[in-house]
């Protein structure tokens, strides 16, 4: 496969059983390595995006029609068995609620060495010794005494880095965090954003961040696509989103930001936050990564 041959490519139309068409022929593609930022208002169809891609738009009785090519095969013609071999391997899921997500009566250790065996053989320490380097990667203490915590003995941020160590256990290719960050706080969220970037850039994990916040998306992400009235109606760099919106619902959104010291949106360009400060990077990764 080429740098140029896109990681995903779907094109899918989604209906629900009282609620047709909320995805209408939405088409979408994604290049390794690159972090694509998705935003939409509330009820536009992000987790119903998120959850057909992963193939479990069942769960939710909605029906899915379409094509979702990832790292070269159709997902849609694949058995559930075939799905599970790529869920939680190739494909990596972060959600919200880092909490709830996580099961309350099993100790942290024992989470990740299951999802450490769902997909790979090997002695307990070889289990170990990826499980403590993932610790490190995601900033949180490889520690025996940490890791025998409950996950009520976490703080919110806490639990969600171990949500994110789970998911990029086996080094999947692409990572989708459902508003992973709008259960925590500024700081935190900034932190996260931050480990996002260094995910990306360190193992070279592309990352569809599924988020309302078109600031904390363009501080992470190489474009942007919008989703409005089940389409995606424009996906580009953030420079772009930002300086010369095309889709009147963009327009709205960008018209729509606060105002201030930090965005600068005369020079085409965001402002100072360290956190956006590579934005003029992510334009020019994304014209490398998406050919014209
Ligand atoms: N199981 C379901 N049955 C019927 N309609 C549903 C179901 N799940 C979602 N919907 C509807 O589909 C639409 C898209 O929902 P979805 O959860 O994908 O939106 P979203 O963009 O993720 O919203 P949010 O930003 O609030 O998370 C909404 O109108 C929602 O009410
Ligand atoms: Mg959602």
């Amino acid at each position: 496969m080429t740098q140029a041959t896109p990681l995903l490519s779907l094109r899918l139309s989604v209906d629900y059983p009282d609620k047709p068409s909320v995805l209408r022929n939405l088409s979408l593609e994604m290049y390794h390595g690159e972090t694509l930022g998705l935003i939409g208002q509330s009820g536009s169809g992000k987790s119903t995006l998120a959850l057909a891609i992963l193939r479990l738009l069942h769960l939710h009785r909605g029906e899915p029609r379409g094509e979702i090519w990832f790292q070269g095969r159709n997902l849609v013609d694949r058995s559930e068995r075939e799905m599970r071999s790529v869920r939680g391997r190739e494909l990596g899921l972060v959600l919200q609620s880092p909490l709830s997500a996580l099961n309350p009566a099993l100790r942290i250790d024992t989470q990740l060495e299951e999802a450490w065996r769902a997909h790979a053989e090997g002695s307990r320490d070889a289990a170990r010794k990826t499980i403590l380097e993932t610790m490190s990667s995601v900033s949180l203490p490889a520690e025996r005494s940490f890791l025998r915590r409950y996950p009520s003995q976490l703080s919110v941020g806490q639990a969600q880095r171990v949500l994110i160590a789970l998911a990029i256990l086996h080094r999947p290719a692409l990572l989708i965090a459902d508003e992973p960050t709008s259960a925590l706080d500024v700081i935190t969220q900034s932190e996260i954003l931050q480990l996002f970037q260094r995910l990306n850039r360190e193992f070279g994990i592309a990352i569809l961040y599924i988020s309302h916040d078109l600031l904390s998306v363009a501080s992470l992400c190489h474009r942007i696509a919008i989703l409005y009235d089940g389409e995606i109606v424009e996906c580009a760099p953030p420079s772009q989103i930002f300086g010369a919106p095309q889709h009147s619902y963009t327009q709205k959104l960008v018209a729509a930001l606060p105002r201030g010291p930090f965005l600068d949106f005369h020079n085409d360009k965001l402002g100072s936050p360290a956190s956006i400060a590579d934005e003029d990077e992510c334009a020019e990764r994304s014209a490398k990564l998406s050919p014209r």
